[in-house]
């Protein structure tokens, strides 16, 4: 296969970190207040690099001050970027916890301005294309449409969730995490065996293999029927921001190289929870080598 095509979101996270997350109407003290750049699509991207994979980001940011910060961090990376520019740069407002959980608030920006016009010109072709749901669903459509005869393998985090039928049918891997599972199967999920049970809807309804992101209970993965559940690496996560793109971005960089599902999701599971050790989404990502020791260590 040639490459990985990364459609997606680019933003700059504005983070705090303290002990709980404020309840509606409550205010909290933080400990911690860190800038960095994230956005789903940047993410997944940024991980595949690092992982050694021929990897291209295709988005939009803003002609701003924020937009100048991204451009910074992404040229130091390992990818080829196509980007546009629009008005105004996506932003994140993000809080963590002591367990690392966190709460999103995404301004769209500049990514609710992405077209496939952007982007007609790049051939995709033999290649893997990713995408999220931060960038307008009419793009992912009409990407889609146009790159689906081309032997590209397409996955989709139905994320933020927004159920688009179409998308979900024509996927090649669907990757929700708990919560989107529960709201693509109807199947509430309080153990392996539920989240088993929803993989199995999703897969009987949509027809494509189902990776389903458990967090602190590790991930499974339901490919032409057969289940396999990986149990989770064992850390104590700081910050579990942009884990999830992580997993994705691990998981084609290891697919792609191997074409074995089976080693790409032992790697993607390690990779999420290693990103988990520090804060912030692009400082956290790790590159290949601290994966392969962290898989031999456990
Ligand atoms: O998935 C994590 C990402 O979601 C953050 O980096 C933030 O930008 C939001 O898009």
């Amino acid at each position: 296969m040639n490459k990985i095509f990364v459609i997606g979101s680019i933003n700059i996270d504005i983070t705090v970190s303290g002990k709980r997350l404020p309840e509606k109407g409550e205010t909290v003290k933080a400990d911690k207040f860190y800038i960095y750049p994230g956005g789903k699509g940047a993410n997944q991207a940024i991980s595949a690099g690092r992982c050694g994979a021929k990897t291209e980001l295709v988005g939009k940011i803003g002609r701003d001050y924020f937009g100048d910060i991204i451009n910074s961090y992404l040229k130091k990376e390992n990818i080829d970027l196509s980007l546009k520019y629009g008005k105004q740069t996506g932003m994140a407002f993000i809080n963590v916890d002591n367990h690392g959980k966190n709460m999103i608030t995404v301004y769209p920006g500049s990514n609710s301005e992405l077209d496939y016009n952007d982007f007609n010109h790049i051939k995709m072709e033999n290649s893997i294309i990713m995408f999220q749901q931060e960038i307008p669903l009419k793009t992912i459509e009409d990407t889609i449409k146009n790159t689906r005869n081309n032997n590209n393998i397409i996955i989709t985090d139905p994320s933020p969730f927004i159920k688009n039928e179409f998308i979900l049918k024509n996927s090649d891997f669907l990757t929700p995490n708990e919560k989107e599972a529960e709201l693509l199967s109807n199947v509430s999920i309080n153990s392996i065996e539920d989240a088993k049970k929803a993989s199995k809807t999703i897969h009987e309804k949509y027809s494509n293999n189902v990776i389903i992101k458990l967090g602190s209970k590790g991930s499974l993965i339901n490919y032409n029927g057969e289940i396999v559940h990986y149990k989770p690496y064992k850390i104590n996560a700081v910050d579990t921001t942009g884990a999830g793109d992580c997993f994705n971005g691990t998981f084609a960089a290891k697919y792609i190289e191997t074409e074995d599902v089976d080693k790409s999701m032992e790697f993607a599971n390690t990779a999420a929870a290693l990103s988990t050790l520090s804060y912030g989404a692009f400082p956290s990502f790790p590159y290949i080598n601290d994966v392969l020791s962290a898989i031999g260590r456990n």
